[in-house]
C-alpha cells in the first residue's frame, strides 16, 4: 500500500438478496441478486475530499456504509492506513469505528429529539469508554462543537435538537463525529437537506477540517457542482461501478466518459452559450438486479456502438490519474 493513502478500495462488491416472491419459491427459481455495488476501486490519500457522485440509485451510499462496516460487503478488499478490514478482530473493529466516521444527510432524522447536546455528542466518548472523568468528557464535549464552528459551545449543553436550526443541527451532527478525533469521514450528502444559504458555511467547515486536521473524506452526492466545488478529486458512479475518475477540475472542464459529458453539460454556467450542447439524459439507471450486458450505460449513450453491447468495458489510465471505463475513449 502507498503509505499516501489512508484509504483502498479493490474491487468492491455488495450484492443484496432481493426478497424472494411466492412465484419463485413455488418454482424454486434463483432469487436475483441486487448488484448495489459492482466492483469498485479507488484510493484515497490522506488529507484528499474524494467526491462520488451519481444519479439517485446508483450505489453511493451502499459504498460508503460498506467501507465503514455498516453493511457488510460481499466481495473485495478495503484496506484503511494499510489493514485489511475483513481481518480486523472486533477490539480491532471498536478502533476503526473511532478513526472512521460517517455524517448524513438529514440532521432531522440523524439526531435523537429527546437528548441534549451535551448527551449526543458525548454518546460515542460513552460507548468507547474514553473518558469516565465528567470534567474531561465536558471539555470534549464543548471543543467537538467548538471545532463544529459553534460559538460559545457550552450554551449548547442542555438544548434539544428542536430547538436549533438545520445548519446548527448538521454542526452538532459534524460535532459527534469529531468527538472522537476522527481521520476520515464518509459525508453522505451532508447539505443536501439545507438550505443554499447555509450550505457554504457547513461546506467550508468540511475544508478547514480538512486543513487543521487532516481528516481525509468521501464526499457523496448526486450533485456535480457541488462536488466540483469541494473536492481535489471526482469518481462517477454508474450502476454500482466507478465509470470515470480523476482531478475535479479534469472531470469537469474535459470528462471523458458519455455520461459524465451528459452529467457535466447541465452544470449551469453563465458563460455557456444558448445551451446547444446540453444533453439531458433520457431513460433511468438500469435495474442493479438485471443490468444490461456489455456497457451497463449503452442502452442511454448516445455514441454506442456494436462493441458496447457485448463486452464491459473496463476502468483505464487514460492520462496520468485519470480513469475511464468506455470502449470509445
Ligand atoms: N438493504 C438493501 N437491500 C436491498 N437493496 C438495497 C439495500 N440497500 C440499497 N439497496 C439497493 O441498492 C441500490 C443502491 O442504493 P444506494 O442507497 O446505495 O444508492 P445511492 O446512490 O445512495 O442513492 P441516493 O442518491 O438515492 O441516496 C438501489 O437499487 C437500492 O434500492
Ligand atoms: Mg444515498
Amino acid at each position: 500500500m502507498d503509505d499516501r493513502n489512508i484509504l483502498e478500495v479493490k474491487n468492491l462488491e455488495v450484492h443484496f438478496e432481493a426478497r424472494s416472491g411466492f412465484l419463485n419459491n413455488l418454482l424454486s427459481r434463483e432469487v436475483p441478486r441486487i448488484r448495489a455495488v459492482d466492483g469498485v476501486n479507488f484510493n484515497l490519500k490522506k488529507g484528499e475530499i474524494l467526491s462520488l457522485a451519481g444519479e439517485s440509485g446508483c450505489g453511493k451510499t451502499t459504498t460508503g456504509k460498506a467501507i465503514l462496516r455498516l453493511v457488510e460487503p460481499t466481495g473485495g478488499k478495503v484496506y484503511f492506513r494499510g489493514q485489511d478490514l475483513s481481518l480486523l478482530t472486533q477490539k480491532e473493529l471498536r478502533e476503526f469505528r473511532q478513526q472512521a466516521q460517517i455524517i448524513f444527510q438529514d440532521p432531522y432524522e440523524s439526531l435523537n429529539p429527546r437528548q441534549t447536546v451535551f448527551a449526543t455528542v458525548a454518546e460515542p466518548l460513552e460507548v468507547n469508554r474514553i473518558c469516565d472523568n465528567t470534567k474531561e468528557k465536558e471539555e470534549r464535549v464543548a471543543r467537538a462543537l467548538s471545532d463544529a464552528g459553534l460559538k460559545n459551545p457550552r450554551d449548547y449543553f442542555i438544548r434539544y435538537p428542536h430547538e436549533l436550526s438545520g445548519g446548527q443541527r448538521q454542526r452538532i451532527a459534524i460535532a459527534s463525529a469529531l468527538v472522537l478525533k476522527p481521520k476520515f469521514i464518509v459525508a453522505d450528502e451532508p447539505v443536501t437537506m439545507l438550505d443554499l444559504s447555509i450550505r457554504s458555511g457547513i461546506l467550508k467547515l468540511m475544508m478547514e477540517l480538512r486543513d487543521n486536521k487532516q481528516i481525509s473524506y468521501l464526499f457523496i452526492t448526486h450533485d456535480l457542482s457541488l462536488a466540483w466545488l469541494i473536492s481535489d478529486r471526482i469518481a462517477v458512479m454508474y450502476s454500482g461501478n466507478i465509470v470515470e475518475i480523476g482531478g475535479a477540475e479534469q472531470i469537469i472542464g474535459s470528462p471523458a466518459h458519455p455520461y459524465t459529458k451528459a452529467l457535466v453539460s447541465v452544470i449551469p454556467n453563465p458563460e455557456r452559450s444558448s445551451g446547444t450542447d446540453r444533453k439531458l439524459l433520457e431513460g433511468e439507471i438500469p435495474d442493479p438486479s438485471s443490468p444490461p450486458r456489455g456497457c451497463k450505460f449503452h442502452p442511454r449513450c448516445s455514441y454506442a456502438q456494436p462493441c458496447c453491447r457485448e463486452e464491459r468495458p473496463l476502468l483505464r489510465e487514460v492520462e496520468k490519474d485519470r480513469f475511464v471505463s468506455c470502449h470509445l475513449v
